[in-house]
């Protein structure tokens, strides 16, 4: 069953040359984290059973999978080196907040993560970083880094409600100089923003933003906010949503995500994606899929 967008998309039909011409891709930089510790040893989230059974080597091989894919597609992939007894390092996008090259490190909720945060800010501030790159150091509140703040060409989308606080959001306002909107989540398995929505296109091309998201896991509030903003976004369908198809990375043209969420591959075809399907099913039983073991790291232009 697919749930049938409330917005019907304008453009043209899958495939037709004019949609794919629309859509550009820019050359990313990310910054990634090898799952060589990679395992579920605690739950911190409903997807998580310590009795599952991770299979590491395999998760390291499908890791290195998204990495060689998104160098394929041409972009640029740092590496930040894991760290023993912080199995859950290897979701990078929880290690930050990076907007216009300045980087400001987690502070996590639950203690299992929690070294994690200085962890990345060496990174940020050590001498493997990037060009253009500026640590702002630690925050002083409870943020997960691009779990929840979700950079949406000059807005920062921010999640709340299972980790990221809203004293957190003002935090990040203020240090990283940007627009923030709130949104406020309801459904502990959509536990960070980017379990529910992923930007697919941050308007810097085509001036037009567009986003994908499971209305469901917010708050009527904050459905309303998204629906103002982006009233032509993708609705995922329940199936989409629940393999984690939304933690998905864009490149403005091809969108990397879950080899299973097929409803979701062919709404992005429709209008004018590539979607570019990973198998991530290790990753998936810490709660994590593609936008999770991704930190893009936003440089000055
Ligand atoms: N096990 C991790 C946690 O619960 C998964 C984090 C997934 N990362 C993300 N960006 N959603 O914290």
């Amino acid at each position: 069953m697919t749930l049938s967008p409330t917005h019907t998309a304008v453009a043209s039909p899958a495939g037709s040359p004019e949609t794919e011409a629309s859509r550009a891709a820019t050359p990313r930089h990310y910054l990634m984290c090898p799952p060589t510790y990679f395992d579920v040893v605690y739950a911190i989230n409903p997807w998580m059973d310590p009795t599952s059974g991770v299979d590491t080597a395999r998760a390291v091989a499908q890791w290195e999978e998204l990495k060689a894919t998104y160098e394929a597609h041409g972009h640029q992939v740092e590496v930040v080196d894991p760290v023993a007894d912080l199995p859950d390092m290897v979701y990078a996008a929880n290690g930050g907040a990076v907007v216009g090259g300045r980087a400001l490190a987690a502070r996590f909720v639950h203690a299992e993560r929690r070294a994690e945060g200085p962890a990345y800010e060496a990174w940020f501030s050590g001498p493997g970083a990037v060009v253009g790159l500026k640590s702002l150091g630690q925050a002083v509140e409870l943020n997960e880094g691009q779990g929840d703040f979700l950079l949406a060409g000059d807005v920062l989308l921010a999640g709340t409600g299972f980790r990221t606080t809203l004293a957190a959001h003002a935090e990040a306002a203020r240090l990283l100089d940007v627009e923030v909107v709130t949104l406020e989540l309801v459904d502990p398995r959509y536990y960070h923003l980017d379990t529910a929505l992923a930007v697919l296109d941050d308007g810097a091309v085509s001036g037009e933003r567009t986003l994908a998201w499971y209305p469901p896991a917010f708050s009527s509030r904050s459905q309303e906010v998204v629906r103002d903003l982006f009233p032509d976004a993708i609705v995922a369908s329940d199936e989409d949503a629940a393999v984690l198809g939304l933690n998905a990375v864009s490149d403005g043209r091809h969108v990397f995500l879950t080899d299973r969420a097929t409803g979701l591959h062919e709404r992005l075809r429709e209008r004018g994606f590539e979607p570019v399907g990973i198998d991530l099913s290790e990753l998936l039983k810490g709660g994590g899929s593609v936008k999770c073991c991704t930190l893009e790291l936003d440089l000055p232009r």
